[in-house]
């Protein structure tokens, strides 16, 4: 039936695919935007009638080169005539490619992929339990987080497996997570005892409404760690490949982390994550992680092709000045209906002073997509952006507004 429906290019109308998803599908995600996409192209994404919309949330900050990019499709095309998974137990040359081009991108010296952000994030987590264990520390089993940061939705998977085997090196085996407030070293300071292994955080804030830390702060959590001989991971799920105007989020400060975790735009669409380590830290021996779809051929071909279009497009530094830009107009547009604008490069927050749902939803109406939490509206829009697509978002808020 699916392949008969693409070959017949007939799309389903909405009202049928409603009924379809609340009859099968279980509702995680509650009333979603009243829209199915049939296909995109570079910042747009078009109904099966041909209405437009401008992406400016990304596929929340995955589609960094925006929609159906030719550069991912001819890669992923030519990989998936030849092979798309043979699983982990065989070499992957586009694996081994891709984790080269992280480390030379990178402060990491290994990498080690995931199809997530929040597996790669466990992974991470393991990792650093594991280091404190082979050093003959014990077991290490706290993590500190910030409060209103987000890592991730899985259950800590480790604990269902039922083979002691898989277990021992990180009993007890729920990790235990600690929440201090950003930006507040001393909170830090006291939270961290003989069991705490790693301080885990997003160099900015996304799901909670684009906070970015702050300088002084990053400086000091790093010197925290290093006195306490603790390991520090940041989640660069979000922040990671060219969102903030870096490569990297971390390399907006002065420091770099012990771990860092991709996901997201990554793969440009296609799931991938990654977790990056340096090698001091790169504990992980045969047996002690896994992964059945990581790192897969097909995965891998199109990770390299998005570090390929991000480069030869300059897109890093395009997300840097159309950041720049989008953060000046923002100020400069309707100021007493905005309260602040936060953010680094294309990872944009606009706080105005009541909820952000009806204002998404008036943008929606006016064709372009955005997000809401709570009072600020998130812009995430594809590293390819222009000018002239920021002045026809900026035009339809100031309108909105
Ligand atoms: C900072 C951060 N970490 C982890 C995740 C989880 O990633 P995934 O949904 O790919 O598991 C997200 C997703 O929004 C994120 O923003």
């Amino acid at each position: 039936m699916i392949l008969s429906l693409m070959k017949s290019g007939v799309f389903m109308n909405l009202e049928k695919v409603i009924a379809l998803d609340e009859k099968y599908h279980m509702n995680t995600f509650g009333k979603r935007m009243p829209v199915s996409f049939e296909r995109g192209e570079g910042i747009y994404l078009f109904t099966n009638d041909g209405v437009r919309y401008a992406d400016f949330m990304g596929g929340i900050a995955v589609n960094a080169l925006g929609h159906c990019n030719k550069t991912i499709k001819n890669a992923m095309h030519a990989q998936i005539d030849k092979l798309i998974h043979t699983s982990n137990l065989y070499y992957i040359e586009k694996q081994a490619l891709l984790a080269q081009k992280l480390v030379e991108l990178s402060c990491a010296d290994k990498v080690f992929f995931s199809n997530s952000g929040a597996e790669a994030n466990e992974a991470a987590i393991k990792l650093a339990r594991l280091y404190f264990y082979n050093k003959g520390e014990g077991f290490k089993n706290e993590v500190i987080t910030l409060n209103g940061s987000f890592h991730g939705r899985t259950l800590a998977t480790l604990a269902a497996t039922g083979q002691q085997k898989f277990h021992t090196p990180y009993k007890p085996l729920m990790t235990k997570f600690k929440y201090v407030a950003p930006n507040d070293i001393d909170e830090l300071g006291k939270q961290i005892n003989e069991k705490t292994c790693a301080v885990m955080l997003e160099v900015i804030q996304g799901e909670k409404g684009v906070f970015p830390l702050s300088d002084e702060y990053m400086s000091a959590v790093r010197e925290l760690c290093d006195k306490n001989g603790i390991l520090l991971i940041f989640d660069e799920v979000q922040t990671g490949m060219g969102r903030t105007g870096k490569m990297f989020g971390y390399q907006h400060f002065d420091i770099t982390p012990d771990i860092f975790t991709l996901a997201k735009a990554l793969g440009g669409g296609m799931p991938v994550g990654a977790i990056c380590a340096k090698d001091f830290c790169s504990v992980f021996a045969p047996g002690d992680h896994g992964s059945t779809f990581g790192g897969n051929p097909l995965a891998c071909a199109a990770a390299l092709a998005v570090i390929e279009e991000i480069e030869c497009a300059s897109l890093v530094e395009n997300s840097f000045e159309m950041g720049c830009y989008f953060v000046d107009r923002l100020k400069t547009v309707c100021v007493d209906k905005i309260k602040e604008v936060r953010g680094k490069g294309l990872m944009i927050g606009v706080e105005l002073y009541s909820p952000a749902a009806p204002i998404m939803k008036k943008m929606f109406e006016k064709k372009y997509l955005c997000g809401a939490v709570d009072n600020t509206l998130r812009i995430l829009p594809p590293l390819i952006i222009t000018k002239s697509d920021i002045d026809g978002f900026i035009n339809a808020l100031a309108e909105v507004l």
